[in-house]
């Protein structure tokens, strides 16, 4: 069906198509199957019945969150939100390289912010079964970036499962300089002090355009702050010398199948050095079972996935969970967390 429909949906700009899906979410669809118990897994105190999620950005304002278990979601990451509403870059800002599998996306945090999303998600609650992740961000015209992740930690505390620390979106000037070992050493600091004891389990969202000695420094203040886990990987600023189409040329960060392999080695470099001690989610150019398990197995307790659904559908984790189930039964394991970081032991 998505494959007819298709043509169509790319016929339109990438940002209106993107519009007309969150439409569509609000329509009485089917529901996927309940995923195979063989993927449920417990982790930060949460269960997960999927490890496969909505990576931040499909849904900055949850619009749709309660649809998304629906599609076979194990959890949904909301945001970026930022304290403050802004609008974020001029439009076209969205762009499909659809030679390559991949998007470019330079939006610029364009979201409600946070009061109007806690309105909106304190009126319907968290839906039944779907951990909601909420990721946090600065504003682009803020004195005092730290201060806005702390105020983000305060508001979106209660209306989550989790929160998400975001020091790697390309797309406002500055803020991944917030990875730099110092700034970061203040920001998580300070975060995690803004968290109340009984507070959500905070992960952190990391680029993939990294050295060797910033994933070293990363790692280490990710176990010194106590961070709950790292998501590993969001958009990249490179441009791999394969792209072959028109719109590889668009600035913005670059997201799926042509960041797979670089994601890929970002998290084998994080499970190196931290071996099993914090878990890791997985995000970038995850497309199939197959790519989600190699994930898995590389130290990827969860795994997230947008642009993929661009090209595969809005069913696509449902086809992900059959097939994970699958492989995890063909490789003789009787439980998702047998698999995590079996290649790296
Ligand atoms: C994103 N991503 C993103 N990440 C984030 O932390 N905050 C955000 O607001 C957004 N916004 C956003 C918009 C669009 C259009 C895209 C395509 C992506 C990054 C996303 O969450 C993910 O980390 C990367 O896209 C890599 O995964 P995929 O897309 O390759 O599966």
């Amino acid at each position: 069906m998505y494959q007819k429909l298709r043509p169509l949906l790319f016929a339109l700009d990438a940002e209106r198509a993107h519009g007309l899906a969150l439409a569509a979410l609000r329509l009485p669809l089917p529901s996927a199957p309940k995923p195979d118990p063989i993927l449920a897994q417990r982790l930060f105190g949460l269960d997960f019945a999927s490890p496969v999620g909505l990576a931040a950005g499909f849904d900055k304002n949850g619009d749709v969150i309660d649809r998304v278990g629906a599609l076979g979601f194990g959890f949904g990451e909301l945001g970026t939100l930022t304290p403050r509403p802004q609008v974020g870059n001029p439009r076209p800002r969205i762009f499909r390289l659809v030679e390559d599998g991949g998007i470019i996306n330079r939006l610029g945090f364009n979201n409600g912010g946070q009061p109007a999303a806690c309105a909106r998600l304190g009126r319907r609650g968290k839906p039944r079964g779907l951990i909601i992740g909420i990721n946090i961000g600065a504003n682009k015209d803020t004195e005092d970036r730290i201060a806005d992740y702390e105020e983000g930690v305060r508001a979106m505390s209660p209306h989550c499962h989790y929160l998400t620390v975001n020091v790697s979106s390309p797309n406002t000037p500055g803020l991944r300089a917030l990875q730099d070992r110092g700034a970061l050493d203040a920001l998580l600091g300070r975060v995690m002090a803004a968290r109340a004891e009984d507070g959500p389990p905070m992960l952190l969202k990391i680029a993939p355009d990294l050295e060797p000695a910033d994933v070293d420094d990363i790692a280490e203040l990710a176990l010194q702050h106590r961070i709950d886990g790292l998501i590993v990987t969001n958009t990249t600023i490179s441009r791999p010398a394969s792209l072959r189409s028109a719109n590889a040329g668009e600035s913005g960060g670059l997201s799926g199948a042509p960041l797979h392999d670089m994601a890929l080695g970002r998290l084998r470099d994080f499970r190196q050095r931290l071996g099993d001690r914090l878990p890791l989610i997985g995000a970038g150019g995850i497309r199939t079972a197959e790519q989600a398990y190699a994930r898995i197995r590389a130290g990827a307790s969860l795994i997230q996935l947008y642009s993929a659904m661009v090209y595969e559908g809005p069913y696509l984790p449902a086809r992900i969970n059959a097939g994970l189930a699958d492989l995890l039964r063909r490789d003789g394991f009787t439980s998702i967390s047998q698999a995590v970081g079996v290649n790296t032991r």
